[in-house]
């Protein structure tokens, strides 16, 4: 295992590309399970969960060549529709195998995910939409089981307590640009990585209507083609550098972003005092000295995203004041109060609102990262922290940053990656 070590105060300044999106890709790479001709996805980052959902793609016989950030897969004549417990449980977004696997070859037999730290994973959503679409589906052993000859377009309404859901969207909407008919998809997600699922299918051959809003219509058709495509621009990763440059007062600019992704981002860093410019795929980031205490509140997109909750949070800690950040897409998010307290910061869950009482300086300390974006927060910390700080299991961060240390060292940070004893 690896660890990364942080020596704690140096501000952050030149200039940094971000990755193409994991959330865009995986869904996408599930995708070309839709058709028995090969596709190319670009701008893929090397990360953990796309080599898992590879595995499970070849699990499935499929030919899936990688390298430089492509991705070739050859879907011709794949056999297997089982995505084992073993890799599901390692990686909930393979749940997205379910809507392609029912929808091209008539059955999917998927690993349940389960619950993790971020809090319950129902796939119950899910499961509404492909019965919708006519599946018959039956649940055993741990495994959903999905069953129909053709799916037949329906009206399905995709909102549960916490609001649309992202996977379920794509999961449905990639079921039925094969079904015979026209389905509706009411109080659909939509959040970039959807609609650049969309746009891929649409290169594919599917017809595809309203993907940037919340009713999307999608006529089916008989097959879908392959098709070459280039992964958006990861926001979170925007957003995080983002953050990274307001919490050390430095001065970065982010290359190869979507501006328009990170609206909630940059309105809530402009709100706590940073000073940011947008030209094109560029963003200017400036810090200040000690940023303002501000309210947040996470919901679908294009609200705040609660991807980038945690990260928020590190920076919140010292701000000269009281902050309140309210998670409502995953309630129990919280994992990474304790380890940033353990950094000397001041927070306190009442319900699904962390109060943050900004203090100057956090200090360094051994912290546990618990999941990816958890992680990354605590990396955020140990930025500012006087001190080092050794931020243990960073193998959940590997699952979603590509080259994180390597592109905050090239900041100026000082982080380095090291064995674990
Ligand atoms: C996607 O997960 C992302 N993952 C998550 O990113 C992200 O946090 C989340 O969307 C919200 O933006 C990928 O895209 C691979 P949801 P997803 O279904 O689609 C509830 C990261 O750090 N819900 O939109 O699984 C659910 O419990 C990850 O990169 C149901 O109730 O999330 C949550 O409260 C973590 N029933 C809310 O909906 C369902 O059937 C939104 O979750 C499905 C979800």
């Amino acid at each position: 295992m690896e660890k990364f070590v942080i020596e704690g105060g140096h501000r952050i300044s030149g200039s940094v590309s971000i990755s193409g999106a994991k959330n865009s890709a995986l869904p996408i790479l599930a995708a070309t399970l839709l058709s028995d001709e090969p596709s190319v996805i670009k701008n893929v980052p090397n990360l953990r969960d796309i080599t898992t959902m590879i595995k499970i793609l070849r699990t499935f016989g499929l030919r899936v060549l990688s390298g430089n950030g492509t991705i070739r897969v050859e879907p011709r004549g794949y056999n297997q529709c089982i995505a084992p417990y073993k890799l599901v449980s390692t990686m909930r977004a393979s749940i997205c195998v379910l809507g392609p696997l029912l929808a091209k070859k008539g059955f999917a037999q998927v690993s349940l995910p389960g619950g993790c730290v971020i809090g319950p994973r129902p796939i119950d959503l899910h499961i509404k939409g492909i019965k919708a679409l006519g599946a018959n589906v039956s649940i055993g052993g741990g495994y959903v089981y999905a069953r129909a000859k053709r799916l037949h377009g329906n009206k399905v309404y995709l909102g549960g307590a916490f609001g649309s859901s992202v996977l379920a969207t794509a999961n449905v909407m990639m079921a039925a640009t094969l079904a015979r008919g026209t389905t509706i998809i009411e109080n659909a997600a939509c959040e970039p990585e959807v609609v650049d699922l969309a746009d891929f299918l649409v290169k594919m051959g599917a017809k595809i209507k309203g993907q940037k809003t919340h009713v999307i219509e999608i006529q089916g058709v008989k097959r879908l083609s392959g098709a070459e495509h280039t992964v958006i621009p990861d926001r979170i990763e925007t957003g995080t550098f983002m953050v990274a440059a307001v919490m050390t007062n430095g001065d970065i600019e982010i290359k190869g972003a979507i501006p328009d992704h990170v609206g909630a981002v940059v309105d809530k860093l402009v709100e706590a005092g940073a000073r940011i410019s947008i030209k094109n795929d560029r963003i200017k980031v400036c810090g200040r000295n000690r940023l303002k205490p501000i309210n947040v509140t996470t919901l679908p997109y294009p609200g705040f995203p609660t991807d980038m909750q945690a990260q928020l949070m590190a920076a919140m800690c010292v701000t000269a004041g009281i902050s309140i950040i309210t998670e409502k897409v995953y309630p129990e998010r919280f994992i990474h109060i304790s380890e940033l307290n353990r950094m000397g910061a001041q927070i306190m869950l009442e319900g699904s609102s962390a109060i943050v009482n900004g203090i100057p300086r956090l200090s360094g300390a051994p912290v546990m990262a618990s999941d990816l974006r958890a992680s990354a927060a605590l990396v955020l910390a140990g930025l500012v922290a006087r001190g080092t700080t050794e931020v243990h299991r960073i193998y959940h961060i590997d699952r979603g940053y590509e080259m994180i240390a390597e592109k905050l060292h090239s900041l100026g940070a000082q982080i380095r990656r090291e064995k674990e004893d």
